[in-house]
C-alpha cells in the first residue's frame, strides 16, 4: 500500500490511504513489541520449546508440506497479490480466525499441560503466554483494525468491497488450515496406537 504512494500511482484520497495504513500498523505494534515488552515470536519460541523440551522444532525438516502450503498461500495473498484488497480481506479472515482459535485452545492447552505433562500452575502461565496474550481484546481488536483498514482503503481507492468473493478467501483459508490440523491429529492417533 505504501508502494502506491512511493511509485506515484493514482490514489483517490491520500488521507484515507494514510488512515488505512494507520489501522494496519496497530496490528503490527503488538507483534513487534512496540506497545508491549516481549516480541510475540519470543513468546511462541518459549511455548513450543517448553512443551517439546528443546528447540529442534525449529528445524525445517519438521515443516510439513500442508503447513508450508498454508503459509505460502497466505503470504502470496497478503504480500504479493497485485490487488491490496485481497491482502486486506485475507488479513481480516486471519484475525477473526485466530481470535476464535486462541479462545478455543487456551483451556485445552492448560488441561493438556497439567494432566499429561504435570506442569505447575506457574509454569503453565509462563509457557502459554503466547496464547493468553492473544485472548480477550487483543485478536478481537486486530479484527476491527483490519476491518477499518479495509474500509479506509475502499474510500481511498473508490473500490466496492462487496464485488469481491470473500467467501472464497475464507473457504481457502479454512481448507488449508484444516489440512495442517488434520495432519497433527493423525500424528497423534498414530502415536497413541503405537503406545498401546
Ligand atoms: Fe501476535
Ligand atoms: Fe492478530
Amino acid at each position: 500500500m505504501t508502494l502506491l504512494l512511493h511509485r506515484g500511482q493514482p490514489v483517490g484520497d491520500e488521507g484515507a490511504l494514510l488512515r488505512a495504513l494507520t489501522s494496519l500498523d496497530r496490528i503490527i505494534d503488538e507483534d513487534l513489541a512496540v506497545t508491549h515488552r516481549v516480541l510475540h515470536a519470543d513468546m511462541f519460541y518459549r511455548m513450543a520449546t517448553d512443551i517439546v523440551g528443546d528447540d529442534r522444532w525449529l528445524s525445517r525438516r519438521y515443516l510439513h508440506p500442508a503447513a508450508k502450503a498454508f503459509k505460502d498461500w497466505k503470504d502470496h495473498n497478503s504480500l504479493r497479490d497485485r490487488d491490496p484488497v485481497i491482502a486486506l480481506l485475507t488479513t481480516l479472515t486471519h484475525e477473526i480466525y485466530t481470535h476464535g482459535e486462541v479462545e478455543f485452545i487456551l483451556p485445552l492447552f492448560r488441561r493438556w499441560l497439567a494432566e499429561d505433562y504435570g506442569f505447575s500452575d506457574a509454569s503453565i502461565r509462563q509457557t502459554l503466554g503466547w496464547i493468553s496474550v492473544h485472548t480477550g481484546p487483543t485478536e478481537k481488536n486486530h479484527f476491527f483494525h483490519a476491518l477499518s483498514a479495509l474500509e479506509h482503503f475502499a474510500d481511498a481507492m473508490d473500490v466496492a468491497i462487496a464485488d469481491y468473493a470473500l467467501d472464497e478467501i475464507v473457504g481457502q483459508y479454512l481448507e488449508k488450515k484444516a489440512a495442517v490440523l488434520e495432519h497433527i491429529c493423525l500424528q497423534d492417533a498414530v502415536e497413541v496406537e503405537a503406545v498401546h
